[in-house]
């Protein structure tokens, strides 16, 4: 297919030659400059890059061998010596946004003893930043919590909220002059389904549904806690919380098994914060076990989503552990590169429309917080994000409030789980050498954040010819 499409940015209009572009890429079509002071950022989190830390439940994981790949975090990207380097390399790109994490266990190391070291130290890393015109953002709890914390049930342990609330009074007390825009939770819906139904993150519990549910629950209260704290220490600051979501698919659209559970699903996965963000309360019968919710409601100034793949889901009466539903990638769709044991997920650019459609009914600005694949050798990623691009250009001609997109991730770091065998970086990094090495992608998204639009040079210089959407 040789097609022609139009791409515009400014003033500038061309065609461009849609060989480039696949069959199954959207279609070109015009495009527009961002408004102005649209964030193009990075994503980051403390364990995936600080290295060296040994001390919370993460740590306990891998050397308990539960990194599918054998692999431990070791010194990561390195940054708790020297986040500067990739700080750098972020500037040099044109990026003007960085949300990164705070790693409660090197904060307070034990209970109610903080560690001003530390603290330094971060507020060395917000301050490299700015000096570098990278606008931080500030996540407070990015999967990773200290050990005496996991010890005492963690989120489901008495006194949660309050010990999570004064760690978060600590850091805020301690970084307000220099982050504005906070996220609290990184992702509640994964850690619950990872940690609970599908015991691949710590605690490693399988088929516990109700548990996971009540955990949502718990994390929506230490939300609001943290949220109102934050608020009365700095009224000004935009506080919200980064929800993934995934678009899910019935296998077979006209078997109404599949269509049910794939509803299921999606009420539990997808939708069960996000109403209590928006109603206070669960749906029935879930809203039976929640309680009293109430206070959650509207605790909120932005929604952050993370926005990666689409996953179809089929009836299977042999899995009562997780809801009769066989969550699966179907092999002729675009992927990136493999995890250790199974497809990491269909690379899906129209899944970001899905969920910006569904979180603007809360009527708060929506920041893109995570997107990416794991892509070794670029393969789809400048794909991906020439595509996600024009979704978010569309969306926000169609009226829709995004500030900004966070690409997942800056350099490769260490993907929890599936430890150095998934690759998101725009950045190739040696965990051995700490070399690291631009990708095409990398120079592809810097051009669009300088620019601020995406224009046909720029594909036409950094698109890939030839770029092959699935794996041999
Ligand atoms: C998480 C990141 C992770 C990324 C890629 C997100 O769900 O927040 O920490 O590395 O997905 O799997």
């Amino acid at each position: 297919m040789d097609e022609a499409h139009d791409l515009e940015c400014g003033n500038v209009k061309v065609k461009q030659n849609s060989r480039n572009l696949t069959d199954v890429a959207p279609r070109v079509t015009a495009g527009s400059r961002f408004p102005e002071g649209f964030l193009w950022g990075v994503s980051t989190a403390a364990h995936q890059v600080e290295g060296g830390n040994d001390n919370n439940q993460w740590a306990a994981w891998e050397q308990a061998g539960r990194i599918k790949s054998g692999d431990r975090s070791g010194k990561a990207c390195d940054w708790w010596n020297n986040a500067e380097r990739d700080f750098d390399l972020a500037q040099e790109m044109g990026i003007n946004a960085l949300r990164l994490s705070v790693e409660w266990s090197r904060i307070e190391p034990r209970e109610g003893r903080y560690d001003a070291l530390a603290v330094r130290r971060y507020r060395q890393m917000l301050e490299a930043l700015h000096q570098r015109g990278i606008q931080p953002m500030v996540c407070l709890h990015h999967f990773t919590h200290p050990l005496w914390f996991e010890q005492r049930g963690a989120f489901l342990g008495g006194g949660a909220a309050d010990l999570f609330g004064r760690f978060v009074r600590h850091v805020v007390s301690a970084l307000g002059d220099l982050c504005q825009h906070w996220v609290t939770f990184n992702e509640p819906n994964v850690y619950a389904t990872l940690g609970y139904v599908l015991g691949e993150f710590p605690p490693g519990r399988r088929g516990q549904i109700l548990t996971a549910v009540a955990l949502v629950n718990a994390l929506a209260r230490a939300h609001t806690q943290a949220y109102r704290a934050i608020h009365e220490l700095q009224p000004q600051a935009q506080v919200g919380w980064a929800h993934n979501f995934v678009v899910f698919q019935p296998a077979r659209p006209g078997a109404r098994r599949d269509r049910w559970v794939t509803g299921l699903v999606n009420e539990l996965f997808n939708e069960s914060f996000l109403r209590l963000i928006e109603l206070g309360k669960l749906v029935f019968p879930l809203s039976l076990a929640s309680g009293d919710l109430t206070e959650v409601k509207g605790a909120c100034d932005f929604v952050g989503l993370n926005v990666y793949s689409r996953f179809h889901v089929a009836f299977d009466a042999r899995i009562a552990s997780q809801m009769f539903a066989r969550v699966f990638v179907p092999p002729h769709v675009p992927q990136g590169d493999h995890g250790v044991e199974q497809p990491y997920g269909e690379a899906y650019p129209a899944a970001i429309r899905v969920a910006v459609e569904r979180v603007a009914r809360i009527g708060k600005p929506i920041y893109v917080l995570e997107n990416g694949v794991p892509d070794a050798d670029d393969r789809i990623r400048p794909w991906l994000i020439v595509n996600v691009v024009q979704e978010l250009d569309r969306l926000i001609q169609a009226g829709q409030d995004i500030r900004g997109y966070f690409h997942w991730t800056l350099t490769d770091n260490f993907e929890w789980s599936e430890g150095w065998k998934l690759r998101f970086g725009l950045v190739a990094l040696d965990p051995k050498t700490q070399q690291r090495t631009v990708r095409n992608s990398g120079r592809l998204y810097g051009a669009i954040a300088r620019g601020n639009c995406i224009s046909p040079e720029m594909v036409n210089q950094y698109f890939p010819a030839g770029i092959e959407l699935t794996p041999d």
